[in-house]
């Protein structure tokens, strides 16, 4: 989908996307609509073949609506690459933070990708959608836990479903030599998370590679950690693991993490230990404006499968099974959020405030991070803009701006606004504050629209609060 306005802001008109006929030779990530994106005859926004005007009526607002294609095409694109430019075996899996629910688990799964869960909730979320896809006996080898901070509860749930751990830190790697010593009688598959030391141009708070990070082992005692593992057969060694960080748009950071991660295999060899499975993480960046310039998914694999085995060929290493784990890139893009407009405030000279019925309890993004995002109305898709507004969300807090400066055309009441690339970190970072129930999300795909999250309801607002007794006993 190329979408005609993106750069003609000026021009007054809203983002427009065009229909085109190689689809899926678009990089998902690289779009900030999703790919099915289309105006319909009613002027109306249309994803998947369904209008989002009548997704609305039916489903209510706000409402987060997913796109299968642009979903399993990403992890196409994904997969075939590392086929394309990796001569070794090669696995996908997703960062499931990035929305974990029982929909996009089974069509992630479908396409042949594994899953990174770093909870023990990602994981029973995980675990029960590969269950209803009937691929429960595989999941262990379909899944990577990670954490630093992995509780005793969450390392068993893990072991006995049999997953590969990716060990982050000392405690946990003591923990799990005492858990196999006195209750499991196997060794369990570890990875070891090392902190490579690569600074990327990203949020701090999404930067994880630098070395003063919470994530994973220094890199000056891998000599140690490597002896300590090759010291205990409980522990069976697969590999090594390493994330540098979030929302990237370079490609040099990945491939400068492949050196020094090949340069680690070196050493585990040298500790006798043998480096079957190679995890560079996940990171790629996704478009939230058209001032964004991802490289694409393929342009991405490309890089990274080309520096292992470049640096595989310099050390003279076998090619390990090379692991990426995206989650943004992934589903980012496939996703909008649409809200209705209600309230509007002018304040003279200095601002026009539009009031939308969600906000940073469905996606926290811009208040946390200053994350930027786009807007169209959806209703009036051919509506020239006429003015420059402040997108403002409904909780009780002034920082709650989705939006500042949005150009849109002159909104009423009841009109839909819909907000792009909501996929990654969104539903899977929203809450409850001021009591608002999550929104529901549908997927959507060939003209059919499914509920895969149910609208929360004030019932399930009270589900876990308790009276104390003393109270209780009082009101009788
Ligand atoms: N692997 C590990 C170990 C990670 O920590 C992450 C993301 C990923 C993979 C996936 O990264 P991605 O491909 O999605 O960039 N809430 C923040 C993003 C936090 C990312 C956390 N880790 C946001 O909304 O921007």
């Amino acid at each position: 989908m190329i979408l005609t306005d993106l750069r003609t802001q000026n021009s007054g008109r809203q983002y427009l996307p065009q229909p085109t006929t190689e689809r899926t030779s678009q990089s998902p990530n690289q779009e900030l609509l999703p790919l099915t994106a289309r105006v319909n005859s009613r002027d109306c926004l249309e994803i998947g073949g369904c209008d989002l005007i009548t997704l609305v009526e039916q489903y209510g607002s706000p409402l987060y609506i997913l796109d299968e294609f642009t979903l399993r095409t990403a992890c196409r694109q994904y997969r075939e690459g590392f086929k394309q430019y990796y001569s070794g075996e090669s696995q996908v899996i997703y960062a499931s933070k990035a929305w974990s629910c029982l929909a996009v688990c089974s069509i992630v799964v479908s396409e042949g990708l594994g899953f990174d869960v770093v909870s023990g909730g990602e994981l029973y979320t995980t675990l029960q959608a590969l269950e209803k896809m009937g691929l429960g006996e595989k999941a262990g080898e379909k899944i990577y836990f990670h954490g630093n901070n992995k509780a005793v509860d969450e390392l068993e749930y893990a072991i006995a479903i049999g997953c590969t751990i990716i060990v982050d830190n000392w405690l946990e790697l003591e923990t799990l030599v005492k858990l196999c010593t006195m209750v499991h009688k196997n060794s369990i598959k570890i990875m070891l998370r090392l902190t490579p030391g690569i600074e990327c141009h990203t949020h701090e708070y999404i930067r994880t590679g630098h070395l003063d990070s919470k994530f994973g082992f220094d890199p000056n005692q891998i000599e140690k950690v490597l002896a300590y593992v090759s010291q205990h057969e409980q522990l069976d060694f697969i590999g090594l693991h390493a994330h540098i960080g979030s929302q990237i748009f370079e490609r040099q950071p990945h491939q400068d993490l492949a050196g020094v991660l090949v340069e680690w295999m070196k050493k585990a060899g040298e500790c006798g230990l043998s480096v079957r499975e190679l995890n560079i993480g996940g990171g790629l960046g996704i478009c939230y404006t058209e001032a964004d310039d991802p490289p694409s998914i393929e342009e991405w694999v490309k890089a990274a499968a080309q520096a292992v085995e470049k640096a595989c060929q310099i050390h003279q290493l076998p090619l390990p099974k090379l692991i990426a784990e995206p989650g943004r890139s992934l589903i980012g893009s496939a996703c909008v959020t649409a809200y209705t407009i209600g309230s509007r405030k002018e304040i003279p000279g200095i601002r026009t405030y539009v009031a939308i019925d969600g906000g940073m309890s469905d996606n926290p993004r811009p208040i946390t991070y200053q994350s930027v995002y786009r807007t169209v109305v959806a209703n009036r898709m051919s509506a020239s803009c006429e003015e420059i507004v402040t997108i403002a969300g409904k909780h009780c807090e002034s920082g709650d701006i989705l939006i500042k400066d949005a150009r849109l055309p002159q909104t009423q009441p009841g009109d839909i606004l819909v907000v792009m690339a909501t996929g990654a970190y969104n539903y899977s970072m929203a809450s409850n504050y001021n009591r608002l129930p999550r929104p529901a999300a549908v997927v959507v795909n060939e003209g059919e629209a499914n509920l895969i999250l149910e609208r929360e309801t004030y019932e399930d607002l009270i589900r876990s609060d308790r009276l104390p007794t003393r109270l209780t006993n009082l009101s009788s």
